[in-house]
């Protein structure tokens, strides 16, 4: 089955809710992503099988923010039962091609450092682990910032 990566409407929202619950501890509530819909700077993507936007649930999702120059990746998660099938990687790929159409310099993330896959994930797409950010998650949970440069000139 082919896996589309397209962006979201309000109707997906249910699946992303239900992605997201299954990814996190956590999770973000169902306004939360209702706001990011709303928001100009904001793009949730999704993942689904299918050729035909109409066919197909999402089986993963990734939010990202482009201010001034730099994109921020929010949020990315994969419904367990998909997992290490190349969606997350997709979907970071469409949004790091979107950053460089856009003339994005940077591309930023936050991610736990006990988080194994989804820094494994972001290494093999050339982040560099740049900052510890003690205690981000709350006490002992730490965020590691890491960065892509991608050295577009406009
Ligand atoms: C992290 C996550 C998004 C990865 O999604 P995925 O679709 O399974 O990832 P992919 O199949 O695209 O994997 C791409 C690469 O990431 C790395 N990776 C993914 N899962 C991994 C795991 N469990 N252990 C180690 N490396 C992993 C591997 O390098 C993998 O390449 P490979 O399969 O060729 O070895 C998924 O595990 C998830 O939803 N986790 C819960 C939510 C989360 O932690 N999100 C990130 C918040 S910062």
């Amino acid at each position: 089955m082919t896996m589309k990566v397209r962006e979201a409407t309000s109707r997906d929202l249910p699946r992303i809710l239900e992605i997201e619950r299954l990814a996190f501890a956590q999770p973000w509530s169902l306004d939360s992503f209702r706001r990011e819909l709303l928001l100009p700077f904001s793009r949730i993507l999704v993942a689904a099988d299918g050729q035909s936007e109409a066919v197909g649930q999402p089986a993963g999702f990734l939010c990202r923010w482009l201010v001034a120059d730099e994109c921020h990746i929010l949020n990315v998660a994969v419904d367990p039962e998909r997992r290490r099938g190349g969606i997350a990687m997709a979907l970071m790929t469409e949004a790091i091609g979107e950053a460089k159409t856009k003339y994005i310099h940077l591309v930023t993330l936050e991610v736990r450092r006990s988080n194994v896959a989804a820094r494994s994930l972001y290494r093999k797409l050339n982040f560099n682990e740049r900052r510890l950010r003690a205690n981000y998650y709350g006490p002992g949970e730490d965020a590691i910032v890491m960065e892509l440069h991608l050295g577009g000139v406009r």
